[in-house]
């Protein structure tokens, strides 16, 4: 079983206080020391993922792993996985300085997105990112002056629409043609053209997709190495290039309830090492550079959500709620995308006895702010802490300050220990953004 395929973290245990137990830490104990909400990220299934991802690709030593940042970008996180051996996909100014502030080196950064501003190109140009991904026509010549200000050379890829529909959330499904990202196929060779003839400081080396997330598929990842290879060979032989270097996004899914069926990272890597070796086949070519950028799957095993149980309202005859002291602010997938969680109540994960079936409000006003519908749990009561799993990718990343609430912290469990990695938010940070002259 390869660690996305695990519903929980690893390490994951009913100790023998009978509570919930991570990384060898008492999640009932976490919650009392740090407070709730509070996210909870296991190093071990962290280290495991990045494990995984490295065997699964051993028989193709031509390839970068991309951590996409978006998933949860922290300083804390972005060291541990640089020392795993990944680099970063990141996509905005603030990705950029993190892990710069982590001590990433910026070789190992690639610059996605399909607005990047001005002053976010030129942080990526002076703080040495190593590739830029070009979504569009604008952003060419954006980048081209910028790098032509400051007498720079920028290596690039352009990033495509290749025409895969995967099976996801709408929302999350990028690689089809209407898609906002990135160049159509038939726009490309009018950018080659741009950059041969117009914008000299640019230097492409490849192309990059990205179809989507939370995919369970395996065979659209044959299909878009052949896709992307085949743009490459085609590239080179109209223009007499010499490009070597695919990028193929991320979208690997992971399990949040029993119905997700999430293939092995062996299984994508089989699929897609098998596409390049057949197309290095076809083609007669040198086998290309290959990037992956995964989110989700490096990281959201490893993460977990500690909620306080407060109040609770039966309707009568109807649905009986049971509020947490967060929900929509610090999770917002549940009220975006029907996301689907799992939990467990920490204090007692092991009982099995009166149970019901209840769902799980936030503490948010607005009657969408639900996590968990239709869950049984052993007689939730006003003070039991409840661990929602699988909240390590596009929690913290995605979280606001809806309701004018602070946001939770985190914290790093390993080995017994537990650390903070970001600091829960105080009533002072969330005025100190305030100017408090009128005009
Ligand atoms: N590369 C590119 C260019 C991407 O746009 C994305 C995700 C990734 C890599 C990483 O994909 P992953 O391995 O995490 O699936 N907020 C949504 C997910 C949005 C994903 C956007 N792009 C959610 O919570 O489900």
């Amino acid at each position: 079983m390869s660690t996305n395929q695990s519903s929980e973290p690893l390490t994951c245990r009913v100790n023998s206080a009978g509570n919930l137990e991570i990384g060898g830490c008492d999640t009932v104990e976490l919650a009392k020391k740090y407070g709730t909400p509070l996210y909870v990220m296991d190093e071990y299934t962290i280290k495991s993922i990045c494990a995984d991802y490295k065997n699964a690709f051993k028989a193709y030593p031509k390839i970068r792993m991309m951590y996409a940042s978006k998933a949860l970008c922290t300083i804390a996180t972005s060291k541990l996985l640089a020392n795993e051996g990944f680099g970063f996909d990141a996509v905005s100014a603030g990705e950029i300085y993190t892990v710069y502030k982590a001590g990433v080196d910026m070789s190992n950064v690639l610059f996605n997105g399909n607005n990047k501003s001005f002053d976010e190109l030129s942080l990526a140009i002076d703080l040495g990112v190593g590739r830029i991904s070009v979504d569009n026509f604008t952003e060419l010549e954006m980048l081209n002056e910028i790098a032509l200000s400051k007498n720079k050379t920028v290596q690039i890829l352009l990033r495509v629409t290749p025409g895969i529909e995967c099976h996801t959330h709408e929302y999350i499904q990028t690689g089809h043609l209407d898609s906002k990202f990135g160049f159509d196929l038939t726009q490309i060779d009018g950018a080659l053209e741009l950059i041969l003839n117009k914008y000299k400081n640019l230097e492409l080396k490849g192309v990059h997709a990205h179809i989507g997330s939370q995919i369970f598929e395996t065979k659209i990842y044959g299909d878009e190495v052949e896709i992307l290879v085949k743009e490459i060979v085609r590239l080179n032989e109209k223009f007499n290039l010499n490009l070597n270097e695919i990028n193929l996004g991320g979208g690997l899914g992971v399990k949040y309830t029993d119905a997700d069926n999430p293939p092995s990272v062996q299984k994508i890597a089989d699929v897609i090492i098998s596409a390049l070796n057949n197309a290095v086949q076809k083609y007669g070519i040198e086998a290309p550079l290959v990037y992956i950028e995964p989110g989700r799957s490096i990281i959201s095993t490893a993460g977990v959500t500690l909620y306080t149980i407060g109040c609770e309202k039966q309707v009568p005859n109807g649905t009986k709620y049971i509020a947490v002291d967060g929900g929509m602010a610090d999770n917002p997938r549940p009220s975006m995308y029907q996301a689907l969680y799992s939990a467990k109540i920490a204090n007692k994960p092991d009982c099995n006895e009166n149970l019901q079936t209840v769902t799980i409000a936030g503490r948010f006003c607005e009657s969408g702010d639900i996590l968990i519908k239709n869950i049984q749990l052993p007689n939730p009561e006003k003070g039991d802490i409840l661990c929602v799993f699988n909240t390590g990718a596009y929690n913290y990343s995605m979280a606001s300050n809806y309701n004018r609430v602070q946001k939770s912290g985190m914290v790093l469990v390993n080995n017994s220990q537990s650390a903070i990695i970001v600091y829960r938010e105080t009533l002072d940070d969330l005025i100190s953004h305030d100017a408090d002259e009128l005009v």
